[in-house]
């Protein structure tokens, strides 16, 4: 599946107050947050097998409905910045299991590494996973995480990101068809340091007030 840029304008709107220079630290949060839970309500959309059947009693009948099975639902926030879009999308999946990845930048090579392996050493058939990284530039880091989930032996891998590069896009799309990448933008450049231009700066750094 494809980068799918979503068009609705909530998520349009909190992105301009993101990449604003002036929206200080706590409402750039905001932002991310909302970004998240809403980018993550279209996603699971998209995710097949996650429904449960039930019937219950409404105050006038029987009847039956469905629910989201959230016990299959592992969200990985990658560190730092990841960890902003978190918290409106635990609201929504409070029993969803959170496992934490963390990979840094060589700011020489631009290569990522890994610091921070949580992810589940056993899955089943139904383990579906949201990746949550707000800044794709040169998929380096998002690459690393979706082989180490792809050898884990699921290919249901939903990634959820404010920004992607045209040239993470292209490259993503090659490597990866079958995984869904739901972003709110996509921009044209990414410059020497390997940030997205115009973007909205370091996502970590202006979450965490750094
Ligand atoms: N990570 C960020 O936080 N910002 C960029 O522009 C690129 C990577």
């Amino acid at each position: 599946m494809p980068v799918i840029k979503t068009k609705n304008d909530l998520i349009e709107s909190w992105l301009s107050i993101a990449r604003d220079k002036k929206t200080n630290s706590e409402q750039f949060r905001a932002a991310m947050e909302n970004i998240g839970l809403l980018l993550f309500s279209e996603a699971i959309n998209d995710a097949k097998g996650l429904t449960a059947k039930q019937h219950i009693k409404t105050p006038l009948k029987k009847t039956q409905v469905r629910y989201l099975d959230q016990k299959h639902i592992y969200i990985i926030p990658v560190l730092r910045a990841g960890l902003s879009m978190l918290p409106g999308i635990r609201k929504l999946v409070p029993e969803a299991k959170v496992a934490h990845v963390g990979l840094y930048r060589n700011e020489n090579t631009l290569e990522a590494h890994w610091y921070l392996d949580k992810l589940p050493k056993k899955i089943t058939k139904r383990s579906t996973f949201f990746v949550l990284e707000p800044m794709i530039a040169t998929a380096g880091t998002i690459t690393q995480v979706i082989q180490r989930i792809v050898i884990l032996g699921s290919v249901k891998i939903f990634i959820i990101s404010g920004l992607i590069s045209e040239s993470a896009k292209k490259k993503l799309e090659q490597k990866f068809p079958m995984i869904s990448f739901h972003v709110a933008d996509i921009d044209p450049i990414l410059n020497q340091n390997g940030y997205i231009v115009p973007g909205l700066g370091d996502a970590g750094d202006r979450a965490f007030n750094m």
